[in-house]
């Protein structure tokens, strides 16, 4: 009998993280690389958040807080959801967990039995697949593709739910491909999923502020009011308050689900940092003037990237509604030789020469379960964005 248990054995690592390790391990022997792996602004929490925490500190708030979250946290993420989202979650139907992941660890793990099925939009954040794996349920997948903009079409959802269907994770603005919906677009999604009364939907808002143009965050239980008794509204505080390391986030829902994530989180980590929480609280209720701030920034990189990766050779590359990915396609380029000598057979290839070539550190698109296609993190100094895109543009100049 193995020392390790066999749920280990099911699941991958994470192919962000390792190519962010070997990126990190090539800068350490010297070379000169540009890591656009990372999924994390690049700005720092804003002052009036760090001074939240330090005051947080000097009041003695440094003890356990109640398992769900304090109740100022809850009572600001009740007054968010409704100033932001139009939806009602009374403060006891909020959950507060370590990062916005642990929130959809704890709802998978709460309600998922051996063989229940999730639908997972493919391109996928890479932890979804994984997660509900190591909780016993099942991914299913539907492909979307480029021609749709890696948006989930009606037909196909309606075809992947079975009886045996528990949730479908929607991520909008989507890691990794920056992908938004828009209110019509996710009302054909909820106009399908108001036939299957079983399905329940667990929408991931991470990247909601990160929104460009004049675009408008929609969420499914504000487009479709009568999804609410079974949807988990996910957000947090990590991408659009640049708090990654204080691992917040948050959820609001029906009680009884709440009540059962708070039930399986009492028995993991008795809830999260509570100067942490401190922290948020300034964070929803605070001043949100960073963000234009960071939109801004964002936005001018985006559109430095995209054009950039379009003027590459063999390359296309969508724009993107939202968050801080693009997801180009580099179909063109399989089958051409790298300076290597090596053959691309696969986008892993791709992204694998690139970082040999030029120390371009890129995430290849199979990882997130469509491809060929590799993600960039625009969340990076424009000038090192400029660099990057060079690089590729003569890596992919160099193929033969
Ligand atoms: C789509 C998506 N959801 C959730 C998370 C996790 O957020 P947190 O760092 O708050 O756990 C990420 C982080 O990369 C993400 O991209």
């Amino acid at each position: 009998m193995g020392f390790l248990s066999d749920a280990l054995s099911r699941i991958k690592p994470s192919a962000t993280i390792v190519i962010t390790q070997k990126a990190r391990d090539l800068k350490a022997q010297g070379r000169d690389v540009i890591s656009l792996s990372v999924g994390e602004p690049d700005f720092d929490t804003p002052d009036n958040i760090k001074e939240a925490a330090i005051a947080a500190i000097r009041r003695g708030e440094t003890k356990y807080t109640p398992v769900s979250g304090i109740v100022p946290l809850r009572e600001a993420i009740s007054r968010k959801f409704k100033r932001e989202n139009g939806l009602d979650y009374k403060p006891s139907q909020t959950i507060v967990s370590t990062g916005g992941k642990h929130v959809i660890y704890n709802a998978l793990l709460a309600t998922l039995n051996p063989g229940d099925e999730v639908i997972i939009p493919a391109p996928y954040w890479v932890s979804y697949p994984e997660m509900v794996v190591l909780c016993g349920g099942k991914p299913v997948f539907v492909d979307c593709t480029m021609e749709h903009s890696f948006k989930l079409q009606p037909e196909p959802l309606e075809r992947a739910i079975t009886p045996k269907t528990k949730w479908i994770i929607l991520n909008s603005p989507s890691n990794p491909t920056g992908a938004a919906y828009s209110r019509a677009e996710m009302k054909a999604i909820t106009d399908v999923l108001m036939r299957h009364p079983h399905v329940w939907v667990l929408t991931d808002d991470m990247y909601e502020h990160l929104t460009y143009g004049d675009f408008e965050f929609v969420t499914p239980a504000q487009v479709e009011p009568n999804l609410y008794e079974r949807t988990l509204t996910m957000n947090g505080v990590s991408k659009a308050y640049a708090m990654t390391g204080w691992r917040i986030g948050y959820a609001g829902g029906p009680q009884h689900l709440i009540n059962a994530m708070d039930f399986v989180q009492g028995q993991q980590t008795s809830g999260t940092s509570a100067i942490s929480q401190w922290a948020a609280v300034e964070a929803l209720d605070g001043p949100q003037d960073h963000l234009p701030r960071f939109r801004k920034a964002f936005e001018e990189r985006r559109d430095l990237v995209v054009s950039m990766l379009n003027q590459s050779k063999y390359l296309k590359c969508p724009m993107p509604e939202g968050a801080f990915y693009v997801y180009p396609s580099c179909a063109e380029a399989i089958g051409k030789t790298a300076p290597s000598g090596k053959v691309l057979a696969t986008d892993e290839d791709f992204v694998s020469e690139l970082l040999e070539a030029e120390g371009v550190a890129a995430v290849h698109g199979s990882s997130f379960g469509l491809g060929p296609n590799f993600r960039i993190s625009y969340a990076t100094s424009n000038a090192a964005l400029e660099d990057a895109c060079n690089r590729i543009q003569r890596f992919c100049g160099s193929l033969r």
